[in-house]
């Protein structure tokens, strides 16, 4: 039995029914979240966006401030949009580097090996396609250099608060002493901004939660009928959790290869949450998670920070 069709009997098999968002990202899941990012509601992306392209200066000085010479590895490196103003900026003042990206796609490392020479030649690059902690396992092997680990886009974010720190710790475990963080959080703001970056008036993030029940009647035998359920974001300003369920319209039956699943009339699945921060709370984070705060840096909003961490 595949990984995917295990996760999605367990999930919903559940007395609370779930599915991982980490499914969310096929080709047609990739195109759904490029169109949320680029859409007018989905600020972080924007936000963290203007800090790399506008701080630019800053964040090599302070990155340099720490060491003269590392190697970065990127966690979920995408198409490298943001970091490629870091990266140029490096290069730019000598900087001896080389940059690992990790993805678990090996379409986005062929891509970024395709593209990015022609937009800085002289980088060194070496791709490394899995998952990100077996990844890092791997570049323990490499030259004994402080590695820099890029952790973007508030993905810290899709982890519930009560694992953030299992999560973090982990990371920790498989760094050394002098390495350093550069990681990403969304922060507390408005609750209606929040909540509006996660109902856009286009529809791109409904269909980017109905598309892993395509993706389930694609690849695992499922018959969802999509008219049967819809797109529902909540925002908790208290918790500072942004859940996005999936609801079914009426008393339904679904089946998934041999299963079957009943569902009563306005019955959730929780699709996934994206979790927002107070400055304090990733401070303490990264205090108890082994690190050591060494800057912040914000968009002109304050929506969205990127914090410099060094592993004690
Ligand atoms: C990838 N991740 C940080 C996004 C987020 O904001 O949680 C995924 C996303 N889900 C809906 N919109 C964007």
């Amino acid at each position: 039995m595949s990984q995917f069709l295990e996760d999605v009997l367990k999930g919903l098999s559940a007395k609370e029914k779930y599915l991982q968002s980490k499914y969310f990202y096929d080709a047609n899941g990739d195109k759904l979240f490029q169109r949320i990012m680029a859409s007018k509601e989905y600020y972080p992306t924007k936000c963290e966006m203007e800090i790399f392209a506008q701080q630019t200066n800053e964040l090599v000085a302070v990155l340099t401030g720490q060491s003269k010479e590392f190697d970065i590895v990127e966690l979920g490196a995408g198409d490298a949009t943001k970091s490629i103003h870091l990266l140029k900026g490096l290069l730019d003042n000598q900087v001896s580097f080389t940059y690992f990206p990790v993805d678990i796609s090996a379409n986005v490392i062929d891509l970024l090996h395709y593209e990015l020479p022609k937009k800085l030649p002289a980088l060194k690059l070496q791709g490394l396609n899995g998952e990100y902690f077996k990844m890092l396992e791997k570049a323990k092997t490499l030259p004994d250099k402080i590695k820099v680990v890029l952790f973007l886009g508030s993905n810290i974010g899709n982890v519930p608060l009560e694992k953030a720190g299992e999560f973090s710790t982990s990371l920790r475990a498989h760094l050394k002493p002098g390495d350093l963080v550069l990681i990403g959080f969304d922060l507390k703001k408005d609750p209606k901004t929040i909540l509006d970056a996660y109902n856009d008036s286009s529809g791109f993030t409904r269909d980017f939660n109905l598309n892993l029940l395509l993706r389930i009647n694609k690849e695992l035998q499922g018959n969802f009928n999509l008219d049967n359920f819809y797109h529902y974001p909540t925002y908790d300003p208290a918790t500072g959790a942004t859940k996005s369920y999936i609801v079914s319209k009426v008393e339904q039956q679904v089946s998934i290869g041999e299963k079957t699943f009943g569902f009563a009339k306005g019955e959730p699945i929780f699709m996934e949450i994206s979790q927002k921060y107070t400055v304090e709370q990733t401070d303490e984070l990264a205090k108890q998670t082994g690190f050591e705060l060494i800057h912040h840096f914000y968009d002109s909003k304050k929506w969205f920070l990127d914090a410099i961490w060094r592993c004690v």
